[in-house]
């Protein structure tokens, strides 16, 4: 049976990878803030004008896409830029979530919330299953621990995604990831600082947006962690994306995070665990070598 699918957005790398990976039955409409619909290229999805921050928009986007899954990837979600504007952030993450739950819960969808890693403060070395207490050491971290609570009271069918740091090929003029931005650094010939006390275990765009049509296909709710196989600091990671490239490693440097005063706090060890993924759907990862090697690919 065909299912209409609200996705807020659309126009990022999340919304990218789930675009590609979409089980056929799923018919997808999107969301976009400031990015032209032509971003979509050719894929035919329909992309319509949405500021989450406003409350009417959202029951109205509702209305004409007459959704009976939402999923809510819209945020501002550049954890530094978050640290400088408290209130924006609020506004976006916590307001605006609020506002897709009020709409969701008229329509009665199946709410689908993306959340990340920096819930948790990264003092565990092993890391972060989903019974876990978090307890977050930036403010989108915060806004993202907040509106998991809306939607958790919301009496809705939810499911919140908590992910790791997420890389592959983002859209045009969407925010760089970690590895986009490692690509232009390496390719410009400059000097990167990558640091290395700093650890997570990264995933594709690509396994995750699979991952999570999984859990939507078996329509799952609760709470579930997706990361990769490996546990990487900055350091080594980008020498990783340098050998999976063809790039010399000779401008990656070692430093320890505490050379970036001006930067939020991040936690030491954003890692999370996947067992109950794995248990759920069968999630298995490829390593950061497959994943990259994919990504060089494309
Ligand atoms: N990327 C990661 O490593 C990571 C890790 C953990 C969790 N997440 C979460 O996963 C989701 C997707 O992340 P992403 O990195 O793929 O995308 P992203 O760079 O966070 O972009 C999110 C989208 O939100 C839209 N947006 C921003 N403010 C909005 C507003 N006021 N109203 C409506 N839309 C708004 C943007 O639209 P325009 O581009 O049109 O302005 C953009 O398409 C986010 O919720 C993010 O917090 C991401």
């Amino acid at each position: 049976m065909t299912e209409k699918v609200l996705i807020t957005g659309l126009p990022s790398l999340l919304g990218t990878g789930l675009i590609t990976t979409a089980p056929k039955r799923f018919h997808l409409t999107g969301t976009y803030l400031t990015s032209p619909p032509s971003r979509l290229g050719n894929t035919g999805i329909k992309l319509l004008p949405l500021n989450v921050t406003e409350k009417a928009a959202i029951a109205e986007v509702i209305q004409i896409v007459k959704p009976t899954i939402i999923i809510h990837l819209a945020a501002v979600s550049d954890i530094d830029y978050c640290q400088k504007h408290r209130s924006e952030a609020e506004a976006v993450n916590l307001a605006g979530t609020r506002n897709v739950v009020e709409a969701a819960k008229k329509a009665d969808c199946y709410l689908i919330f993306m959340s990340s890693v920096m819930v948790f403060d990264g003092r565990k070395g092993d890391g972060y299953d989903e019974e876990d207490k978090p307890q977050s050491l930036n403010v989108y971290g915060q806004t993202k621990l907040a509106a998991e609570e809306l939607v958790k009271q919301s009496n809705l069918k939810w499911l919140i995604v908590r992910l790791t740091t997420l890389y592959g090929w983002q859209p045009k003029r969407a925010r760089l990831n970690p590895i986009s931005w490692m690509l232009n650094e390496l390719a410009a010939d400059r000097k990167l600082e990558m640091v290395t006390d700093r650890y997570t275990n990264p995933i594709d765009n690509l396994t995750a947006s699979k991952a999570i049509w999984q859990l939507i296909d078996k329509k799952l709710t609760g709470i579930y962690h997706i990361g990769g196989q490996d546990v990487v600091s900055r350091y080594e990671w980008a020498k990783a994306v340098a050998g999976a490239f063809g790039y010399s490693t000779k401008l990656i440097t070692p430093v320890t995070s505490g050379v970036f005063t001006s930067l939020a706090p991040r936690p030491k060890y954003a890692i999370l665990k996947t067992e109950r993924i794995e248990k759920a759907i069968g999630y298995r990862p490829p390593n950061l070598v497959e994943g990259l090697q994919g990504m060089s690919k494309k």
